[in-house]
């Protein structure tokens, strides 16, 4: 086993750290009260090459390692998990999608442009009834002959508001069950494509959560994305990596509280000393260091299986479910840390712990990921 980070892992870590203190630290307190998009973060990192990481440079990306790009990720995530989230989505599930299953024209047309941040991308699978339960898609994509008829309801989209590019996720042929499901990439500016207002979220408020409305759409053929009837089997691969991704947010989200913690409690005085001098205080410490490092070691090995062409799908829900849990309670540890001053937002640590809650949430609940893991286990795919 190797524990050392590359020359090209440590030089993103620290441009990462760079990005995230001084584009993306100036103005996240209101950023998150107003709940502004984050336009300026996202071209910045567009510019820096961090919105088609993984992606090749022959379609406009970076070209790294998914390592690299989670380690990306888990930096930005530290300090603003509103430009993470669209950064994620944009990776791991917009460009991984495109350039893993589209054709070659799919690739020139969009890829180029979502790779290097002139265009923003969604992933359009949750409706208002099929959350968790994916199958059960609601919007229709019927086949017309020379287009497909698209209608329906996403909700909770990512970038919705922002978005140039959709890949929607729709069923083509009910009878087929999760077999006829289709993925089509959609253009935000064709007819029939309506964005429901912004939500008003408990965190990662500056990101545009919109419902998304598609009222006869008409889609080209080619715009189909990989094979009739393969779209559900699309989405659950992609999701498979796009959840290492969010695993790297919550572990970031974790380890921004504990930097701010540890800063805090050895500055705080109280009874003549260091609050990080009470035995109390320095075990959290303690707690949150091992609980984050036990998260990082699943973290990063689900990034190496998928950049080792293993397979990933368990271990990244392994990842994404502990991650997600150490970031949820320790973030509410690093609140108690900072006391009264920790209930305020200038103190940055209430921030991270409502941003904490929703990586429980997205791209698979806590309990989809203990669905994923344990049919793993019973069919004997680990250990
Ligand atoms: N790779 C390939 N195929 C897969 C797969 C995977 N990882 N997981 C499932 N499949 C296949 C199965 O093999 C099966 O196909 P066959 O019948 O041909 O064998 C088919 O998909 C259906 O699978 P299941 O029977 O296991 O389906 P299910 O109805 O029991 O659901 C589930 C399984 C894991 C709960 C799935 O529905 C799921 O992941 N739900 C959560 C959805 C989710 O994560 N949404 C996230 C939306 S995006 C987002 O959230 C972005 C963001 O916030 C930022
Ligand atoms: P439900 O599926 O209704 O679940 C409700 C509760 O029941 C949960 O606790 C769940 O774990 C539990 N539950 C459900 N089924 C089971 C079961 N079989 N066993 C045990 N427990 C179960 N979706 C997209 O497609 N694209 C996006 O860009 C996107 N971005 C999002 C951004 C935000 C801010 C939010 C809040 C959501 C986003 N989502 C997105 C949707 C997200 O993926 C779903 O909210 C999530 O998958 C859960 O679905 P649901 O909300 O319908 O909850």
């Amino acid at each position: 086993m190797n524990f050392t980070l590359t020359e090209e892992q440590l030089a993103v870590r620290e441009a990462a750290r760079d990005f995230a203190q001084q584009v993306c630290l100036p103005g996240v307190i209101d950023r998150d009260r107003t709940m502004e998009y984050p336009t300026e973060q996202i071209k910045q990192l567009g510019e820096l090459g961090f919105m088609g990481m993984t992606v090749s440079p022959e379609y406009g990306g970076s070209g790294l390692d998914n390592l690299s790009y989670i380690i990306a990720l888990e930096e930005i995530s530290k300090v603003d998990n509103s430009t993470s989230v669209i950064m994620s989505v944009n990776n791991s599930l917009v460009c991984y999608g495109l350039e893993t299953y589209g054709s070659e024209e799919q690739k020139q047309k969009y890829l180029t442009k979502l790779a290097t941040g002139e265009w923003i991308g969604s992933f359009c699978l949750s409706e208002p009834e099929a959350g968790s339960d994916a199958t059960h898609q609601r919007t229709t994509a019927v086949d017309m002959g020379d287009h497909y008829l698209l209608n329906g309801t996403k909700n909770w989209i990512t970038s919705g508001g922002t978005s140039s590019v959709h890949l929607v996720i729709a069923q083509s042929n009910p009878d087929a069950g999760h077999r006829g499901i289709n993925c089509f990439i959609v253009e935000t500016s064709w007819d029939g494509v309506e964005i429901g207002a912004k939500e008003d979220k408990l965190g990662i408020r500056s990101s545009d959560t919109h419902t998304i409305m598609y009222n006869d759409v008409k889609v080209p053929k080619e715009n189909l994305l990989g094979k009739d009837g393969s779209g559900f089997k699309f989405a659950m691969k992609t999701l498979s990596g796009g959840r290492i991704g969010i695993a790297a947010q919550a572990l970031g989200i974790a380890g921004g509280a504990y930097e701010l913690a540890t800063a805090y409690s050895k500055e705080r005085v109280a009874f003549g000393k260091a609050i990080s001098d009470h035995q109390a205080i320095a075990f959290k410490l303690a707690d949150m260091a091992t609980d984050i490092e036990a998260a990082k070691m699943l973290v990063y090995r689900a990034a190496w299986l998928k950049d080792a062409d293993l397979d990933y799908n368990q271990a990244g829900a392994m990842a994404k479910l502990f991650a997600s849990s150490v970031a949820m309670k320790h973030t509410v540890e690093a609140v108690q840390v900072h006391g009264g001053y920790g209930f305020v937002k200038e103190y940055h640590v209430e921030r991270l712990m409502r941003d904490a809650k929703i990586t429980q949430i997205y791209e698979g609940t806590s309990e989809v990921q203990k669905i994923v893991i344990s049919r793993g286990l019973l069919k004997g795919e680990l250990y």
